[in-house]
Formats: structure tokens, C-alpha cells, sequence
């Protein structure tokens, strides 16, 4: 007489339960990954040094001498400015708008529409050549459509050891005449640095007559 074959463990089935806990655990894996990855994504840099929307570092050599022609820095989409006597005294600087002598990195588009206003030597001026609107090389507004002084990127003084001796000041230019102010160089400045991703928003500017 042969031997009964004894039967082995069984598995038993999922039941519906367990189904749906591996699912929302996997969802919830999946939910985690791509919030992880969000987060990474932005925490780099989105700029590279020297790419317009990232910071520019420059020599201080690069800085033009006090009162002379703004410079251009188009791959930056900024014009560099040194302020001094000249323009501090400018008669044609409306006087809601006291000029701060030092340096300033101005964003090149025009406040009005946005077109790329010029450097007009003879006029000592820049002139947007789409509607006239025109800025002293203090960035305030003098003519023109637009209606507030042009902006200004945040620009750092540092040393020859990368430490930060001034800065550009944030916040609101309508009230406060700090805000994207120009500053001097301090003793020791061996590179400025230009964030052309942060920027402050001239102050609203709407008398005409300084620039005729
Ligand atoms: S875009 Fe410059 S004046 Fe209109």
C-alpha cells in the first residue's frame, strides 16, 4: 500500500487589503523620489558664472574711472557706471532722486517697453530709441514714456580673499533712496561681482524736464 503524498505549505492569496497598502506604499516611494528630486533640481544653480541670469565676477580694473562714459557690458545686459562729483552735481538730476556717488551695474533694457536703450556721449545721456525715453548715467528717468528710473543689478565688492566688503542694498527704491543705490569702492576691493539675477526696481519716476 502506497504512502499518501502529503500536501506542501500554501501560500496564501493577497487579499484586497494588502493590495492597496503595496500600492499606496509605492506610491507614495514614487511621490518621495520625485519630491527629492524637485528640491535638488532647485537647489542648483540655474546659471552658470558668466552667463547672463548668473554672476559676472570682474576685476576692479574693469570699473571706469570716476565720472567718465558708462561701460558696457552687453554679455552681462548691464552697463557699468561710476558716479562721482559730476554727476552728483548734474543739474539735470531731478532732486527727488539725490545721486549717490560710486559704482552701479544698470540693467540695459529699457523700463518703458523693454528695448535696449544706447549711451549718447554728447548728450551725457542714455536715449531708448524706440519711444525717446531718456536716463541720466545715474539711472534716474529724465524724459520720456517711462515711468521709474532704470534698474540696478546687486553688485559686490570683495577682496583678493573673496570676502564681501560692500553690497548693493535691497530692497524697495520708492522708499527707500538706499535701495540700488550706487556705493564706493572700499580700500582693498580687488573684484566686484554682479548678480545678474537679482535685481532692484528703479524707483517710480514720473516728472519730465530734467533731460530737455
Ligand atoms: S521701450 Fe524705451 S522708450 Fe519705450
Amino acid at each position: 500500500m502506497s504512502a499518501a503524498a502529503i500536501p506542501g505549505p500554501t501560500t496564501p492569496p493577497m487579499t484586497r487589503r494588502e493590495f492597496l497598502y503595496y500600492v499606496w506604499g509605492a506610491s507614495m516611494a514614487l511621490f518621495l523620489a520625485e519630491s527629492g528630486g524637485a528640491l535638488v533640481w532647485f537647489a542648483l544653480p540655474r546659471f552658470k558664472p558668466g552667463e547672463f541670469g548668473g554672476t559676472f565676477t570682474l576685476d576692479v580694473s574693469a570699473v571706469p574711472p570716476v565720472d567718465a562714459d558708462p561701460k558696457d557690458y552687453p554679455e552681462g545686459r548691464f552697463w557699468l557706471v561710476n558716479l562721482g562729483p559730476r554727476a552728483a552735481s548734474d543739474p539735470r538730476q531731478p532732486k527727488d532722486y539725490p545721486v549717490q556717488e560710486g559704482v552701479l551695474a544698470i540693467y540695459k533694457i529699457c523700463v518703458h517697453l523693454g528695448c535696449l536703450y544706447k549711451w549718447v556721449p554728447t548728450n551725457n545721456r542714455f536715449e531708448c530709441p524706440c519711444h525717446g525715453s531718456k536716463y541720466l548715467p545715474s539711472g534716474a528717468r529724465v524724459d520720456g514714456p517711462a515711468r521709474r528710473n532704470l534698474d540696478v543689478f546687486i553688485m559686490e565688492a570683495v577682496d583678493s580673499g573673496g570676502n564681501v566688503l560692500a553690497k548693493t542694498a535691497t530692497g524697495n527704491a520708492d522708499n527707500d533712496s538706499k535701495a540700488g543705490a550706487a556705493f564706493q569702492l572700499p580700500a582693498g576691493t580687488a573684484q566686484i561681482r554682479i548678480n545678474t539675477g537679482k535685481k532692484v526696481q528703479g524707483a517710480v519716476n514720473t516728472k519730465d524736464g530734467g533731460g530737455r
